[in-house]
This record gives structure tokens, C-alpha cells and sequence, in this order.
């Protein structure tokens, strides 16, 4: 349609500096395409706490349902850590992916030329890499049941449950093939197979999935070795398929590829909604200073665009926007190596630099 209905949910410590970047970039993409923007912003996580009591309502669930797409910032705060799980800010990340069918999230890792020099990996070893981390994101130890912890005779006891079906392993294969198919056509299944029961059942149940792709490549890697060989060997990779939890922490540990764990988007895509949202945290170390890298939620209006808007163009507008912002040396300081050759800036800045730089009438250079 012509009007793109957005929900926004800024939510708590970087999280509402950071997508207020991003909806500017969406905006303008937007105007540019001929589509009408009209977004709504709720509060989540711990804004939601303080002023409803729930880090996520019904209303703001509903509003997410009717959207077009939901843009998320991050929630989280040490404020909140003393509340019962399910009235903690996470709670509302966990709610939205689980009541929106969120099952497959898309975290894709990329090197960004001008970046070569910030990430604390060599730069041979990061120059060629093009991952997409596909992570299974409504199931797993994050969800299984039971969940407690209880008092025994001696102390107490914590119990969390990890559940794989095979209907739930079968979706997130088939997510996986499918976007190694248009890319370079090898899954990296990743699991403790050698461990976990569910991992075997995960293994199991790939490799039969799998017989329906035989043009694709398919490899087992267990979690501990897949860990290793990010940081000795990135370029192996295509699309590596794992489980929540091994998704959760090999993206963080990817992300230093790029050089910053601010510079990646992700995409959390379910049959009938999305959502979109940077894999950081809400950095509460920097919260309210302006000083966080908006990148990663820009690029993940990029993937937006993409899965959700139908508007490819404006995706890779957004993407070539990033790329021409940083070769003309715009750095925040979680990417900065050379200040002295390097134009340092604050939240604010960046965003209104990609802003400029998606303006195809200037020409990539000008700022510098
Ligand atoms: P974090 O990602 O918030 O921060 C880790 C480190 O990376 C910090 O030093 C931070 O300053 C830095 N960083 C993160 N994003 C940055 C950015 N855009 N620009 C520059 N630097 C950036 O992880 P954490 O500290 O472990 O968690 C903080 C809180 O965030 C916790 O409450 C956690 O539960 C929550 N969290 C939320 C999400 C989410 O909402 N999607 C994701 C991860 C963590
Ligand atoms: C992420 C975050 C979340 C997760 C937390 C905040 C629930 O770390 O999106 O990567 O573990 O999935
Ligand atoms: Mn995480």
C-alpha cells in the first residue's frame, strides 16, 4: 500500500537515541519512494514498567500486530534486575518474538571496507567475510519448560529446560536453505550434538531437511569449535544455522568482525509479522550521553525495507549510504582508530551524516 504503518518502540538506555536515527533514515526513504511513513511509538521493557507496571501491554502487542513492521531499540536496565522474570524489561522482547511467531532471526555480519582497521581481528582474516547468522528465536532454552528456582533441604536449585521439536528445527532449516540459496549456497549447522539430546534431534532433523536443497552444501559444527573458528577463520562461513542461546552468543562474538557490536542489524521475521532491531543492548554504560552508534538500527530499517516494506532500492540506498558515510570518515567512538584522520561525532551526527549521504546528489567524498 501507499501508507507504511511502523510501530516504534524505543525502549529503555540507548534504545530511544538510537531509533530516533533510524526513523529519520526511514522517512526520508520513504518521501524518496513515494510512500506515505506513519509511525506510532510505545513504551517497552523497563519504560513500560514504570509507567504500566508490565514491561510489555496488550495495547502495545496489538498495535504491533496491526503494523506494517515494528522497529525496536532495546530494553534493559540494572534498575529492573531485582523483579520476577516476567516483570522484567526482557520479558518484553521474549513476549513480542513469542506472541508475533518471530521464530527466525536474520543477523547478518559483513565487513565494512572502511572498518578493516577497527575491529581488533587481523585484518586478512575479516577482509572477505559475508555471514548471515540465522538463529532460532522462539524456542530453546529460552522457552522450555519447566523454569524455577525452588528451595531443597541444603539451598536452593535454578532449572531452565531445552526443547527442540522437529516441526520447530524443520522452519528455521527451511529459512536457512532458503537464504543460502541466494547467497553462496552453504548452511553451517551449528549444535552440541556430541552432548545435548536436543542437538541430536537437531542434527537428525537437518540433515533430512536438508536432502530437499541438494545444490546446497551442508556442514555439522559443534557450538565450541564454531566459536573458535569465527575468530580464526570468518570467511569459511555462509550461513550458519543454530539454535537461540548459540545464536545469541555467537552473533555478539561475530560482531567484532565488523568492529562493533554497534554496527549490527537484525531482522526477526515470523510467517506473519516482523520486527526489526540491532543485536546490541541498551548499553546502559552510555545511555543518555549520545554517544551510541546508531548503525546497527539504521541498517536494520535497511532489512526492513527488505523483508517487510517491499522496498528493495530504498535497502540498498540505505546500506550504500552507510558504506559512503564511513569511507568519508564519520566514526562514533566504539569505530574510531585515528581520530586525527577521522571526523569523530555523536548519535546525532551520524544519523544526519547517513542522511546526507543518501542524497544520490552528492557525491561520496564531499564530507571530507
Ligand atoms: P549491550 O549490548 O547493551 O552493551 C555491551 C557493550 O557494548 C557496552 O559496553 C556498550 O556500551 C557497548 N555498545 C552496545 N551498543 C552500542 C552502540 N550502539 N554503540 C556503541 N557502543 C555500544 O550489552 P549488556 O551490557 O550486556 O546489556 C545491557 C542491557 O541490555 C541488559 O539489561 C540486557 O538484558 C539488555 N539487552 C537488550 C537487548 C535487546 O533489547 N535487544 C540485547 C542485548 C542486551
Ligand atoms: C538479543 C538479546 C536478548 C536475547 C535478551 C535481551 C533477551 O541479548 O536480542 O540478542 O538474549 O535474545
Ligand atoms: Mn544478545
Amino acid at each position: 500500500s501507499v501508507t507504511k504503518n511502523i510501530v516504534v518502540l524505543p525502549g529503555d538506555g540507548i534504545g530511544p537515541e538510537v531509533t530516533s536515527e533510524a526513523v529519520k533514515i526511514l522517512q526520508a526513504v520513504c518521501e524518496r519512494h513515494g510512500y506515505k511513513l506513519e509511525t506510532e511509538s510505545y513504551d517497552v521493557g523497563g519504560a513500560s514498567i514504570d509507567r504500566y507496571g508490565r514491561p510489555l501491554t496488550q495495547e502495545t502487542l496489538e498495535a504491533c500486530k496491526k503494523a506494517d513492521a515494528v522497529l525496536l531499540g532495546a530494553v534493559g536496565g540494572s534498575q529492573w534486575d531485582d523483579q520476577p522474570k516476567d516483570k522484567r524489561p526482557e520479558a518484553a522482547l521474549l513476549g513480542l518474538r513469542k506472541e508475533l511467531g518471530l521464530y527466525a532471526n536474520l543477523r547478518p555480519i559483513k565487513t565494512y571496507e572502511p572498518l578493516l582497521q577497527s575491529s581488533p581481528l587481523k585484518e586478512e582474516i575479516i577482509k572477505d567475510v559475508d555471514i548471515m547468522i540465522v538463529r532460532e528465536l522462539t524456542g530453546g532454552i529460552y522457552f522450555g519448560r519447566p523454569r524455577l528456582i525452588e528451595k531443597t533441604n541444603t539451598g536452593e536449585r535454578g532449572v531452565d529446560t531445552l526443547v527442540y521439536t522437529t516441526e520447530e528445527v524443520e522452519r528455521i532449516v527451511h529459512t536457512a536453505f532458503e537464504t543460502a540459496a541466494v547467497r553462496n549456497r552453504k548452511v553451517t549447522s551449528v549444535d552440541k550434538a556430541n552432548v545435548l539430546d536436543s542437538s541430536r534431534l537437531w542434527r537428525r532433523t537437518v540433515k533430512k531437511s536438508a536432502k530437499q536443497w541438494p545444490e546446497i552444501t551442508l556442514e555439522h559444527m559443534l557450538v565450541d569449535n564454531c566459536a573458535m573458528q569465527l575468530v580464526r577463520a570468518p570467511s569459511q562461513f555462509d550461513v550458519i544455522v543454530t539454535a537461540n542461546m548459540f545464536g545469541d552468543i555467537l552473533s555478539d562474538e561475530a560482531s567484532m568482525i565488523t568492529g562493533s557490536i554497534g554496527m549490527l542489524p537484525s531482522a526477526s521475521l515470523g510467517k506473519e509479522h516482523a520486527m526489526y532491531e540491532p543485536v546490541h543492548g541498551s548499553a546502559p554504560d552510555i545511555a543518555g550521553e549520545n554517544k551510541a552508534n546508531p548503525l546497527a538500527t539504521i541498517a536494520s530499517v535497511a532489512l526492513m525495507c527488505r523483508y517487510s516494506l517491499d522496498m528493495p532500492e530504498a535497502a540498498l540506498e540505505i546500506e550504500e549510504a552507510i558504506q559512503t558515510t564511513l569511507k568519508d570518515g564519520f566514526r562514533t567512538g566504539d569505530i574510531s582508530t585515528d581520530p586525527s584522520s577521522e571526523y569523530l561525532v555523536d548519535t546525532e551526527e551520524m544519523g544526519s551524516a547517513v542522511l546526507k549521504h543518501l542524497n544520490p546528489d552528492l557525491q561520496p567524498g564531499t564530507f571530507l
